[in-house]
């Protein structure tokens, strides 16, 4: 009897879920639910990485997969800490999101990029196919490009190519480097989707369009293509919840997947507060719940990619690493890993009833 317990209990434990605990995010979603990293920190420490693990089932480092970590040099590569991401996320089953093949970033671009004299085109060929290839059965999905269309759209949308951001890229390797690159990936690993990331999607209506008709020129031209990821930076009263649901609506009828990719929310942006208030995080809760509701209500089951947080503490976001003029709380847990009212917002988004539609 005691044997058949003892097996009872075991057979229990299996099914409890990947770590054993019932109050996940992922746990409550039939999309993948993920979180930015460093990938040093998860690494080094086991109480950041434990908590990674522990409630999320999809990761994205929000540096280390950039160009000037990965290719610092013509002829180097170096995977050695990505790897070892890799190798953990495997293990522990989350879903690897690559950040990101192309950006053009001053700061993310490797000196040798800058000043190169060979041909721009065959060098960036030749970058994507060696990260893509080596990250292969170990990356899920790739941001291919990263921000290439400008925000003050004065061309319409068919005239995308207007509207393109005059970077390294786009001055060296031609107008037609983004498609190339989903090209090259995609002969890399046919089996990763690949994803085109921005900012500024939901408030500025004419990037949006500028980014979907450049999806859907893609689309028609047979490149592959096989979603759009929206940063969702975004702020704790704006952009309006209405705009939010009208961007992704317009983003669904493309037919791509469809990721919010780095959302995180600003409660200071006027330097009121000193600490986040019980009031400020209540009002964090509110949006989470609010944004994690209308990407289920407005993005159907076959197109969700998932929601990733731009980092899992407040002290670590990179808008307290110098990037804001306040110091901000736009994450789900504290600095001691508790979680926050806004952690349970975010559970509520994910289980609130939707109404099936009527056909
Ligand atoms: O690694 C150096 C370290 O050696 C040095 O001591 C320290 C001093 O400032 O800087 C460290 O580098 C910082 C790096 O993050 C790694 O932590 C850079 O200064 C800092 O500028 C860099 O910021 C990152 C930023 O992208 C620029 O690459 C942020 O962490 C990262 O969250 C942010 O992420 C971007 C997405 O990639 C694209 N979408 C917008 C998003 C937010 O800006």
């Amino acid at each position: 009897m005691n044997k058949v317990i003892i097996i009872l209990y075991f057979l229990c434990f299996l099914g409890a879920g990947r770590r054993g605990f019932d109050n996940a995010l992922y746990q409550h979603a039939d999309f993948p639910i993920g979180c930015a990293v460093t990938a040093g920190q998860f690494l080094k420490y086991q109480k950041y990485r434990r908590n990674i693990l522990c409630y999320f089932n999809s990761l994205t480092t929000g540096n280390a997969m950039k160009m000037s970590y990965l290719h610092p040099s013509v002829k180097k590569y170096n995977f050695k800490t990505t790897d070892r991401v890799a190798d953990i996320c495997k293990k522990k089953g989350l879903l690897l999101h690559g950040h990101t093949l192309i950006w053009h970033s001053d700061y993310q671009i490797p000196d040798w990029m800058k000043n190169y004299t060979g041909n721009y085109k065959i060098m960036l060929e030749e970058h994507i196919r060696t990260i893509v290839s080596h990250f292969r059965k170990k990356v899920s999905s790739w941001d291919v490009v990263n921000e290439a269309i400008i925000d003050n759209i004065q061309n319409p949308p068919s005239e995308w190519k207007k509207s393109l951001r005059k970077s390294i890229w786009y001055s060296n390797a031609g107008t037609d480097y983004i498609g190339q690159a989903f090209c090259r990936a995609n002969e890399a690993d046919s089996n990763v989707d690949l994803f085109y990331n921005d900012y500024n999607l939901i408030n500025n209506s004419k990037k949006l369009d500028t980014v979907i008709a450049m999806m859907e020129d893609f689309l028609k031209h047979n490149i592959p293509i096989d979603g759009i990821g929206f940063q969702a930076h975004i702020l704790v009263d704006k952009p309006a919840i209405d705009n939010i649901k009208k961007a992704l609506q317009k983003a669904v009828k493309t037919g791509l997947l469809i990721r919010i990719s780095e959302l995180d929310i600003r409660v200071n942006t006027k330097g009121r507060l000193a600490r986040l208030t019980p009031e400020a995080d209540a009002a964090l809760s509110e949006r989470y719940r609010e944004v994690v509701f209308a990407y289920r209500k407005i993005v159907p089951p076959q197109q969700r990619a998932g929601i990733t947080v731009w980092g899992i503490c407040d002290g670590s976001s990179w808008y307290n690493q110098g990037y804001s003029r306040y110091p901000e709380w736009p994450l789900l847990f504290t600095d001691d890993y508790i979680p926050k009212q806004a952690y349970y917002g975010f559970i509520k988004g994910l289980t609130a009833y939707i109404p099936e539609k009527k056909k």
